[in-house]
């Protein structure tokens, strides 16, 4: 039998990556991998964890902790649910709170290092659609194809503000444009593993695409 493809999708927040991921994964009987719900799950822990007095993270304290961290995708009607030392974590980690938190927890060496193997692994045996920012970089930098998808800070912001209404969390367009050009920075600027198109990522501008043209167009290129 043929092996099944391992594919990377990276880009900008706010560019569907997971969702059209999703539903790539189901049209081609993959797994889909979100990784950024990796991120968010350390982050969720060092919030309920490592909070100094001033209710902040203490990034040492993270540091001192990492090995007490068991995270675990386990499957649930097809798609996978992410657990933290046994407790299903799924919901939280897309709280504002861990939003907010994510890009500095995000753009630690420590925390990078500590999920490179777990990632790798979740790949190895191939049939994987793994959506983050430094997948096709440095994670999986032999992945069989790679995508780097982003469109214009002002049509992510509009997506991300209709998806906070669509949810009832209130916020402004100003303030979710501002934040998101702020998580840009951090994510493009860091030291390791920066979000970048890898050299041989196909790229997909999806400013002017809705998620089925984007999602057809992805599979376009998978198909020859
Ligand atoms: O895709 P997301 O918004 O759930 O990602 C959350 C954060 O994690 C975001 O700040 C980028 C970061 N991230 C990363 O640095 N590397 C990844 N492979 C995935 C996400």
């Amino acid at each position: 039998m043929k092996k099944k493809p391992v594919i990377a999708i990276d880009g900008y927040s706010s560019t569907g990556k997971s969702s059209i991921s999703k539903e790539i994964a189901k049209e081609l009987e993959l797994i889909h991998i979100d990784t950024g719900a990796l991120y968010r799950g350390i982050t969720f822990f060092a919030l309920e964890n490592c909070l100094n007095d001033q209710q902040e993270i203490d990034i040492k304290s993270l540091f001192s902790k990492l090995n007490e961290i068991n995270l675990e995708f386990v499957p649930n009607n097809n798609v996978l649910e992410l657990f933290l030392n046994g407790k299903n974590i799924n919901q939280e980690i897309r709280d504002p709170r861990v939003s907010n938190n994510v890009s500095i927890i995000a753009k630690q060496p420590e925390v990078r290092d500590f999920l490179l193997d777990f990632q790798r692994n979740l790949a190895a045996k191939g049939g994987v659609i793994m959506d983050g920012r430094d997948i096709g970089t440095v994670i999986l930098p032999n992945a069989d194809f790679k995508f780097f998808v982003t469109a214009s800070p002002e049509e992510r912001a509009k997506r991300r503000f209709l998806e906070l209404q669509h949810l009832g969390i209130e916020a402004s367009y100003e303030e979710v444009y501002q934040n998101l050009v702020s998580r840009d920075k951090i994510d493009s600027e860091r030291d390791v593993a920066p979000l970048k198109q890898a050299d041989d990522a196909i790229l997909i501008d999806n400013t002017n695409l809705n998620k089925q043209e984007t999602i057809e167009l992805i599979l376009s290129y998978l198909a020859q």
